[in-house]
């Protein structure tokens, strides 16, 4: 029987009922819809809308019925509409007149829109300390290879020499600024539309701050149909978790080229690697991969909510149940991401080696060379033209500027001397970088423990 049978004379078409619910998706806010119910009955009773008595039904009901569905003695109907409809069935079942009295001053649409703002509030907290985790783990690896020398790279074009623990805290940063705007939207995500009803509100004499409270909101709404059209924070979240996913397909992506043979710059544990089924020598980045592939399942999600609500007049239009598919699969995808993501990252090892071999052959010590000059008092525009010049000797004859004879330096120019092999060795020239966000060691280890501290 639907909730709303005295209007109707015919029972809803089965593929129509099956295509209207919502249920096999919103089944898992059965926690906030029975938290929020029992708010709503406290405060009916509070106003005198309800009796003492009927409350005390209703939250014992309620109570019971969650304790139930947690211990799998009761099952979610599947054949239901939703969540909320299964779960007000249920109490009205069990405790007759008093279930039907839940339901005053209140409408599925301020209900849906209280559910998902608790259901993603919770999630969202776990989300917040799981990117602390990542943090954590980028941060101790950055600690561990602060002086590990390797190329930093332009167009990846080997460019500059900088150290490992360098490229890992760039990520740590872009962490702490996901982390950021995931805090940033729970926050304003904290608003309870209860009490905005269907969408104008009641003649009901309500306490909507008392019920907000009960509910750990800062406060209620200030506009009833707002509060029930509103699913910005739906498309926050989203789009925090797709930037979140885009920093992590782009460390995927670097490690899945550092994992090739052609760079051979870190091993991936076993654990977290794959075989082939036919090539025997093959060791797999299929968690990078992954991860970099769920990026664009995320961006879709994002795309989903953006496109649904585009559109829409107000207030509550059936188009805002897509809502939930989308944003739970954006956290749930993240999620699974990062329980591999973050082991994978821990257990990583560097062949140190083969960065730095890879630093020493691209010339990418030539600006350091060319300040050297500047050193010597020649202006940069002159200094950058010798060492290209020096470069191109290099070239033609198979040499590097660290083995290139200091006879040749002479010839492009008459400043060079001895001294310019000290100033270009690797090791010096990226512990020379300590300008402010360079990647000195030094500078590594300070940034790194600091954000080990905060985080
Ligand atoms: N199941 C709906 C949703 O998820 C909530 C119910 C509101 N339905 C309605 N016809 N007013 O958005």
């Amino acid at each position: 029987m639907k909730l709303w049978a005295g209007r109707f004379s015919k029972e809803v078409d089965k593929k129509t009922n099956d295509f209207n619910s919502s249920i096999s998706f919103d089944a898992r806010m059965f926690e906030e819809d029975i938290t929020g119910s029992i708010a709503h009955a406290k405060m009916l009773c509070k106003q005198n809308i309800i009796s003492k008595e009927d409350e005390e039904k209703i939250v014992n009901g309620l109570e019971k019925i969650k304790e139930e569905i947690i211990s799998g003695e009761l099952a979610i109907d599947p054949n239901a509409e939703d969540i909320h409809t299964f779960i007000e069935g249920e109490l009205t079942q069990r405790i007759g007149q008093a279930g039907k009295r839940l339901h005053t001053a209140r409408s599925r649409n301020d209900q849906v829109a209280l559910d998902i703002r608790m259901y993603l509030r919770k999630e969202n907290e776990k989300l917040i300390n799981t990117v602390r985790q990542l943090i954590t783990v980028t941060a101790q690896s950055a600690k561990k290879y602060y002086d590990v020398v390797m190329p930093g790279y332009t167009h990846l074009q080997r460019a500059q020499p900088i150290t490992f623990g360098h490229h890992l805290l760039a990520y740590a940063q872009m962490f702490l600024r996901d982390l950021g705007r995931l805090e940033d939207a729970g926050k304003r995500m904290n608003v309870s539309p209860i009490g905005s009803c269907a969408l104008a509100g009641t003649t009901y004499d309500l306490d909507r701050k008392f019920e907000a409270e009960l509910l750990g909101f800062d406060k209620p709404c200030s506009n009833s149909l707002d509060g029930v059209s509103d699913r910005d924070f739906c498309i926050e979240l989203a789009s925090a978790i797709s930037i979140l996913m885009m920093h992590l397909s782009r460390l995927s992506e670097e490690i899945i080229l550092w994992c090739s043979w052609e760079f051979k710059f870190i091993e991936l544990d076993d654990a977290f690697s794959t075989g082939s089924s036919i090539m025997p020598q093959k060791k797999n980045p299929d968690i990078a991969e992954l991860v970099r592939g769920k990026t664009g399942r995320v961006y879709g999600d994002l795309m989903t909510l953006l496109a649904f609500m585009k559109g829409l007049p107000l207030a509550y239009n059936k188009d805002m149940q897509e809502d939930k598919e989308a944003i739970f699969d954006a956290y749930d995808t993240v999620n699974v991401c990062l329980s591999a993501f973050i082991p994978m990252i821990e257990t990583m090892s560097v062949i140190e080696k083969n960065m730095k071999k890879a630093a020493s052959g691209g010339f990418i010590n030539a600006t350091d060379c060319a300040d050297y000059l500047v050193g010597k008092g020649l202006p940069f525009r002159d200094a950058y033209k010798a060492t290209g010049e020096l470069v191109a000797v290099c070239i033609e004859k198979g040499e590097t500027l660290d083995t290139l004879d200091i006879e040749e330096y002479k010839k492009v120019c008459d400043l060079f001397d001895e001294e310019v092999f000290e100033k270009i060795d690797l090791q010096k020239c990226v512990s020379e970088r300590k300008s402010y966000g360079g990647p000195a060691p030094e500078n590594v280890l300070k940034e790194a423990e600091k954000i080990l501290k905060e985080i």
